[in-house]
């Protein structure tokens, strides 16, 4: 008795369907509608090229043969290194503390890093860098909250003219966002890769936060490469820097932190060296800008990759012993000393930038560091202080707009006064030749306001766009009145 009405809404809801179905595909076809399903899709970040693929692979195997067989380091003292004076800015020295590494531990440290440097193809790597990678360009890590600062560090460096293209690495495909690898960036001569795509799925290395850096130069295109943390901008075009001294002659540039170098001296025994290596610069390394070269520095690239990957609980802690910023900051230069390759090493001081807590305290917010250029062969011969400020490094607070206005960053501490976060007009100009925190300024406007719909971070701010506008007007425009457009 009821098989008829159920085989008439049986009918009846087939054809329904099928309509839908009929309707969909059409929209579909006419491309009004697009599924997400075939937008997210992991060939949606430019492909890795095979050829690095396949070089990786082969270093990937024999970094994992190579890991360090010993429990994870836990420093018992953290490095409490002296600020540089001018006795001790000349050589480094051995930094006088130990971490105590068992010696059988060392014994077991030497064994495993020979596994990789004592490889029988791994001097020769170098051969490969031209057939592996071409071109000269920018590299950087960006994603979630970095993704702002790095659009905006890409947008500063054109306003130097500079043409450079620009590859920019994310952690994995999570960190995609379709609209700024494909449009924003695009339209600044910039392009998104995704290091997760570029290792096995299989890969027993899990790897974030610091380690990124190293993967992100060694699977560029770039032969050459300046690496620019995603808070560093350049201030001059960087072009020049790739065709003159010291690059030319060493092919890895590395700028200076403000304390002595704080690795323990056992690092040189495990890396097999036969004493305490000469010359080294007293200061560590401020890893936020990076010049190199893969046709000398291929075999750094990978050993620095191995002291990343086994960084955590084992180089991170040898290089630094807990200093401020341990990280990758020295694994570069580091390599290079190991392997005996070339380097330069900037010795103009870097420049400090902050501002004063009502007379009380100072709150460093950014690095200056200069061009190397001018320090390899000074303008004025009796004094390096000539040298062009060349990267502006503004590691805290991040400008990251939804972060600066949600943290209350905009405001003197405690007040509702409006900060310069750089510090007075007079200094920066003195410093740097103009008001660049102006200048940054209307880059963070117009991208709070072009931006506040399409950039996930601004997506979920409140009037992102109007908060930037009445910042830039009070802050910097004596006559608050229209912001201009
Ligand atoms: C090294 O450190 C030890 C213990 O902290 C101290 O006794 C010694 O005087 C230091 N040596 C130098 C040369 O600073
Ligand atoms: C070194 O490279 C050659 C040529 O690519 C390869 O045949 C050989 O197996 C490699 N040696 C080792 C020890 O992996
Ligand atoms: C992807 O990256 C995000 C942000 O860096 C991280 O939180 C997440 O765990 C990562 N996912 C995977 C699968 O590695």
């Amino acid at each position: 008795m009821f098989a008829r009405p159920t085989r008439i809404l049986t009918i009846i809801l087939v054809a329904f369907g099928l309509f839908l179905t009929a309707a969909f595909l059409q929209r579909i076809l006419k491309g009004s509608l697009r599924l997400s399903i075939f937008t997210i899709s992991p060939s949606e970040a430019n492909p890795p090229t095979p050829q690095i693929l396949a070089f990786w692979e082969v270093w990937a195997k024999v970094i994992d043969a190579a890991r360090p067989e010993i429990p994870a380091i836990v420093l018992q003292e953290v490095a409490q290194p002296a600020g540089i004076q001018p006795e001790n800015e000349r050589d480094r020295k051995p930094f006088n503390l130990s971490i105590g590494i068992p010696k059988t531990d060392v014994e077991l440290l030497r064994q495993s890093h020979e596994r990789l440097v004592g490889h029988a193809n791994f001097s020769r790597v170098n051969e490969q860098a031209t057939r592996l990678f071409s071109g000269t360009g920018i590299v950087t890590v960006a994603g979630g909250y970095y993704f702002a600062p790095a659009i905006l560090s890409i947008r500063m460096l054109r306003k130097t003219n500079a043409t450079l293209p620009v590859q920019v690495f994310l952690q994995n495909k999570s960190e995609y966002e379709k609209k700024i690898c494909q449009e924003v960036l695009p339209a600044l001569n910039a392009e998104c890769f995704v290091i997760q795509d570029h290792l096995r799925k299989d890969n027993p290395v899990k790897v974030e936060h610091y380690q990124l850096k190293v993967l992100a130069i060694l699977f560029s295109s770039f032969e050459s490469v300046l690496y620019l943390d995603s808070d560093c901008m350049a201030l001059l075009d960087p072009k020049e820097l790739f065709d003159s001294e010291p690059f030319l002659s060493t092919g890895l540039v590395s700028w200076p932190d403000y304390w002595i170098a704080t690795e323990d001296p056992i690092f040189y025994r495990i890396a097999g060296l036969p004493s305490f290596p000469k010359g080294l610069p007293a200061r560590s390394s401020e890893a936020g800008q990076l010049l190199i070269s893969k046709q000398t520095h291929l075999t750094t690239l990978l050993l620095a990759a191995y002291y990343n990957i086994y960084g955590p609980g084992i180089y991170y802690p040898i290089l630094s012993q807990g200093a401020a910023g341990e990280g990758d900051k020295e694994t570069f230069l580091a390599a290079a000393v190991v392997l005996d390759n070339p380097d330069y090493r900037v010795r103009h001081r870097l420049g400090t930038v902050g501002y004063h807590e009502a007379d009380r305290e100072f709150h460093g917010t950014a690095m200056v560091q200069y061009h190397p250029g001018d320090d390899y062969a000074p303008r004025d011969p009796t004094s390096l202080k000539q040298a062009r400020p060349l990267f502006f490094h503004a590691n805290s607070p991040k400008m990251n707009i939804a972060h600066l206005l949600a943290e209350d960053k905009v405001f003197y501490p405690g007040t509702e006064d409006r900060l310069r976060i750089w510090g007075p007009k007079e200094s920066m100009t003195k410093m740097i030749g103009y008001d660049i925190e102006e200048t940054v300024w209307v880059e963070i406007v117009e991208m709070a306001c072009t931006l506040d719909d399409t950039l996930e971070d601004f997506r979920r701010a409140w009037q992102i766009c109007e908060r930037a506008q009445r910042h830039y007007r009070e802050t910097f425009q004596s006559d608050a009145t229209a912001f201009p457009t």
